[in-house]
């Protein structure tokens, strides 16, 4: 099976997350975007689309599916999106599409996180993947020295504005053992958006693609 080909099989199995009549949170990548062609065939069964990203929305629209504001939503039973690395206890590294913020937002009000990939992301140890952090333009410089005293090599991702107006710097060279406190650490600096590390909050159920069939790892 392709990559591509596993990405539609675990797009389609995310539909069976999906709760009818209901809200559901829409993750940003070429996995999500899966998800949303395979949404698009049960819309007329769901309420409408929150979006972590101005891509997904525009892709939701086209597809006829109602982008919701996030603000306007009391419950989002289900969020599902892809992730860059992801390991077997659900902490993962996301924001190589750049939408990490608003990804963690939209994650952080869904009472469940589906995350789907392909097998390539399972991991051992997180960190061969750039962490992204977004950062506020005039901070770039401070919390680019800050990341360089917590081992990291940061680079900015050139000619990139993330959907809130800031700079992504995509962190190299990190062995992450501890995912919980890195996130919180770099939360901490000052000029710190958010990171792409998602550990306090991670995914609750997993579907991965292999070249078997879905494979469903659930948070213990
Ligand atoms: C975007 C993300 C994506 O979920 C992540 O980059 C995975 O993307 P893809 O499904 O294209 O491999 O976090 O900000």
């Amino acid at each position: 099976m392709t990559q591509d080909e596993l990405k539609q099989a675990v797009a389609k199995e995310a539909i069976k997350y999906v709760v009818e009549g209901a809200m559901v949170g829409v993750g940003t990548g070429s996995t999500a975007d899966r998800f949303i062609d395979e949404l698009a065939k049960i819309k007329n069964r769901i309420d409408g689309a929150v979006a972590s990203s101005q891509k997904t929305a525009d892709r939701l629209k086209a597809h006829g599916i109602r982008v919701v504001d996030l603000n306007s939503v009391g419950e989002l039973p289900v969020y599902v999106d892809g992730a860059d690395e992801i390991t077997e206890h659900l902490a993962m590294i996301k924001g190589g599409g750049g939408a990490l913020t608003r990804e963690k937002i939209v994650a952080a009000v869904a009472e469940k996180f589906v995350c789907i990939a392909d097998e390539s992301k399972l991991v051992g140890v997180l960190g061969k993947f750039p962490l992204p952090v977004e950062v506020i333009p005039m901070a770039r410089s401070h919390v680019g020295r800050e990341l360089v005293k917590l081992g990291g090599q940061p680079a900015l991702r050139q000619g990139f504005t993330t959907d809130n107006g800031n700079l992504i710097l995509d962190v190299y060279g990190l062995t992450i053992l501890k995912p919980l406190e890195l996130e919180a650490a770099l939360n901490n600096i000052t000029g710190v958006v958010t990171n792409g590390l998602f550990a306090q909050r991670g995914a609750d159920v997993l579907l991965l693609g292999t070249a078997t069939g879905v494979r469903t790892i659930r948070r213990k």
